[in-house]
């Protein structure tokens, strides 16, 4: 046999036992959905472990900052209502850090009670200038709000962490518009 007709043969041979095992995965696939199409506590996984997860500082803040930076989108598309939301929730990712209340070895930085001022001193003043549909003025009191992210990054030890102005959103499928009268 030449070895160009042997190659061929090869990949004949190799198509055919893809297709046969694809076959086999797609009847069990068929099989599963007939049967099992409703999820139970028995065949899902457990996602939590018993007692809850523990804290996580670095994937609150992480969070916190994902919704710092919806809401500059949000007050740039002139959605009130959907930037009003977004402070609200990062007052929520807030009130669970200060409820956890950790602590940076080495630093004595008051990690609630900075967060807390930093909610105090912030959020009303975000939401005033949002009502008075002055973008510069809400630029001015985002930029002062990220001072304050900014400031305690340094004072944890941790200067390398520094917020700005976002770019770009960090999704595309959301439609900055939505709600708005
Ligand atoms: C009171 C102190 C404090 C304030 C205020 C603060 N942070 Fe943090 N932040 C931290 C510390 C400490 C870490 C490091 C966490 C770690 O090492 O696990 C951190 C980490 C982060 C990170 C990195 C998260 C990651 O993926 O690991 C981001 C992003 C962040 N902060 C955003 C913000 C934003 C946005 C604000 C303001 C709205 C803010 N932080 C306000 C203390 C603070």
């Amino acid at each position: 046999m030449h070895r160009q007709q042997f190659v061929s043969l090869l990949g004949l041979a190799v198509a055919l036992i893809a297709l046969v095992t694809s076959g086999a995965t797609w009847s069990q696939i068929q099989h599963t959905t007939d049967t099992e199409n409703t999820p139970s506590d028995e065949v899902l996984p457990e996602i939590a472990p018993a007692g809850g997860p523990a804290f996580e500082l670095g994937t609150h803040m992480a969070t916190l900052s994902r919704r710092v930076s919806t809401l500059w989108f949000a007050a740039k598309a002139g959605n009130q209502a959907a930037a009003d939301y977004e402070i609200t929730e990062m007052g929520e990712v807030m009130s669970q850090i200060i409820a956890a209340a950790p602590v940076v070895d080495g630093t004595d930085v008051d990690i609630p009670g900075v967060l807390d001022a930093l909610r105090n001193t912030h959020f009303d003043e975000l939401r005033t200038a949002l009502r008075s549909g002055d973008h510069t003025a809400f630029e001015a009191r985002y930029k002062a709000m990220l001072d304050s992210c900014n400031s305690c990054h340094r004072e944890a030890g941790r200067p390398f962490i520094q917020l700005k102005i976002p770019a770009r959103p960090l999704i595309s499928n959301r439609d900055w518009s939505a709600g708005m009268k």
